[in-house]
């Protein structure tokens, strides 16, 4: 495969008369690909049914005739102000109840049925006239749904629905208050339409009802986007995607990604790395112009299982963002690195945000490729330089990864309904195990929870998971695989209550996680050997043999035969001991690496990247900051 680079451009922003040199220009440092339309509604349709296609018919001509390839974006981010006249109540509300309002974007709610038949009209439209264009290339519906907190909204459209929604579930509000719970505190409903949303209540609502409206709202996701894209297959054979963001765990990412061909993702390195990770200070600062040295892989791997070996990076950082706490500059030569390591990873395609930086309006402190001015900014360079090096380099091969991570949305929603102790996140443990995995050397498979067929993996891991699909065990049993479970591992029911029998019920592990107790950070429990338990510590009984104890000697880590389950959460020193040892039971190579150094294996090829803002000794080989071997 002809690995690509492309970039994001808004034709709408530019007066026409610079759209040729524009397109020629990106043609000629390399670029395949431009993504265009995401935002433009207001010029595509400035008065209802005002329909302007003539200019989005001039720059696709533009465009295709610098022989460029056209991504093309349904507009629905961005409604224009008149729909608000046409829709008054189809802005989200947040939790306190406050509308959205208009003058920024992703001002709708999913559950509007009056908004998702607008998004339905101006997708026909789009699709209509541009869906068998030659240099149509793909499609994006939206723009990151779930961006600014979009997914939860507590409208009266998503009352209605979410009502609706329960009595197709439940069937009858007495199975709905068994189901629930809800003769705790005399919660119990006589009708469907006696139930609210899940906010404004006095003091925390019931976990099961949150958990619905959270199963509920990620289903308005999927929904809307599968109206957008029913729309489009009816009228374009193009290939549909949708640019995913980091660290957003609202919706289910599976879901939307069964109804896609292509998973993309908007890759910030330096904006992730000061916003979206708990890490120390100290790490903050090191990685301040590189980015964290596993956040972009942890997603570039969980979205080529989203897209089912199909994905690319959309949205690149090509220089400052506007957005994080502090927006510094990368290290001279990160926009490549974050390039090659994206296609390290299998990417398709690497796309720049944006081509020109705009002098106005909200983003106006966002690098692009080229400045306001029109002269090339720092990333440009380095993004011509991946072309070049594109079309000298073999391909790069993909091959399945011996180790499995589960990752699985419904968890993390119920971890965040109730996580029992500041600071436990699904999404910071699954992740603390995968950059523990990637210390080791390793290169990962993220997979969904009702995977089916585990074949070809020889450990697999399931971190965090407590609502395990019935299937899970069997299917990772049959596997042969060394598995991994807990901390939390089957905690829930369905409906959000404790399961008796006592998790973690694993046929074959005979194990019961008999007391929960949560910990602050700064008491943690030791385990013999080395390392500790840190924030949530089960206390386990049972049968099964046992690997770890802690200082008090309580088992920490026991198993019976390749099936082992953890009863806490790893610090780094401890989980490093129980990766190693499961890998070594599974016979998986393990190689402990340098501070900054991580090791992607696409199939025969090795690349070795230095992420860190000094030059790294590897195997005899000096890395130089921002640099990388590919062996
Ligand atoms: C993304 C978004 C883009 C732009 C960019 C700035 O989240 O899709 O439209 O806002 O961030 O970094």
């Amino acid at each position: 495969m002809k690995r690509t680079l492309g970039t994001c451009y808004y034709p709408e922003h530019w007066p026409e008369d610079i759209w040729a040199e524009d397109a020629a220009r990106m043609a000629d440092m390399g670029l395949t690909w431009v993504r265009i339309g995401e935002f433009a509604w207001s010029r595509l349709e400035p008065a209802p049914g005002d329909l302007q296609f003539d200019w989005m018919d001039r720059a696709f001509d533009t465009l295709a005739q610098a022989g460029l390839k056209i991504v093309l974006g349904t507009p629905t981010a961005t409604p224009p102000r008149w729909m608000l006249e046409r829709h008054p109540d189809m802005l989200a509300v947040d939790a306190k109840g406050r509308a959205r309002g208009f003058g920024s974007r992703r001002h709708y709610c999913f559950s509007h049925d009056g908004y998702r038949a607008e998004a339905v009209r101006i997708t026909a439209l789009l699709a209509e006239r541009y869906g068998r264009h030659p240099a149509l290339g793909a499609w994006q519906t939206d723009n990151e749904y779930g961006c600014h907190d979009t997914v939860l909204s507590y409208s009266k459209a998503a009352r209605r629905a979410f009502r609706d929604w329960l009595a197709q579930r439940y069937q009858s509000p007495e199975a709905l208050n068994r189901a629930w719970g809800n003769v705790f505190w005399s919660m119990e409903y006589r009708d469907f339409d006696e139930i609210e949303l899940p906010n404004l209540t006095v003091t925390e609502p019931n976990p099961a009802h949150a958990m619905d409206f959270r199963r509920f709202s990620s289903e308005q996701v999927a929904r809307f986007n599968t109206a957008q894209v029913e729309t489009i297959r009816a009228r374009s054979d193009a290939p549909i995607s949708h640019n995913y963001m980091g660290r957003i765990t609202e919706f289910d990412h599976f879901a939307t990604g069964r109804q896609l061909d292509i998973a993309t993702w908007d890759s910030y390195p330096l904006g992730f790395l000061e916003d979206r990770l708990e890490e120390a200070d100290a790490h903050k600062r090191r990685y301040a112009r590189q980015g964290d040295p596993d956040f972009q892989a942890f997603h570039h791997d969980l979205y080529r299982s989203v897209g089912h070996g199909r994905w690319w990076v959309m949205e690149q950082q090509p220089g400052p963002v506007n957005w994080a706490p502090h927006n510094p500059a990368p290290l001279p030569g990160m926009v490549r690195f974050w390039t090659w390591e994206a296609f390290a990873h299998g990417a398709e395609a690497v796309c720049y945000f944006r081509w020109r930086q705009a002098p106005f309006a909200q983003e106006q402190m966002h690098a692009g490729l080229l400045r306001p001015d029109h002269a090339e900014a720092v990333g440009h360079a380095e993004a011509a330089a991946v072309a070049a090096e594109l079309a000298a380099a073999p391909d790069v091969e993909t091959a399945k990864a011996p180790v499995a991570l589960i990752f699985d949305y419904q968890s993390a929603w119920s971890w965040d309904v109730q996580p029992q102790g500041r600071g436990c996140d699904y999404f910071r443990l699954v992740f603390e195990v995968y950059r523990g995995l990637r210390k080791l050397g390793l290169s990962i498979e993220i997979l969904p929870p009702d995977t089916g067929d585990f074949t070809g993996y020889d450990l697999i891991l399931a971190p965090g998971l407590d609502m395990p699909p019935p299937d899970l065990i069997p299917a990772i049993a049959a596997s042969g695989a060394q598995a991994l479970f807990g901390p939390r591992f089957g905690s829930k029911t369905d409906t959000f209550a404790i399961p008796v029998p006592l998790p973690p019920a694993i046929s074959g592990l005979d194990v019961v996680v008999a007391r929960v107790e949560t910990l602050r950070p700064d008491m943690p429990v030791p385990v013999a050997g080395g390392g500790a338990i840190t924030l949530w510590r089960e206390h386990l009984e049972g049968g099964a043999q046992v690997l770890d104890r802690d200082a008090d000697s309580l088992p920490v880590l026991v198993h019976a035969g390749p099936l082992h389950y953890l009863g806490g959460w790893p610090d780094p020193t401890y989980l490093a001991r129980v990766l190693t040892r499961l890998a070594g039971a599974a016979g998986v190579p393990v190689q402990e690496l340098p501070e900054d150094i991580r090791i992607r294996q696409s199939g025969p090829t090795r690349f070795i990247f230095n992420h860190g803002p000094d030059p790294a000794e590897f195997e005899g080989t000096r890395i130089p900051p921002a640099g990388f071997l590919r062996r």
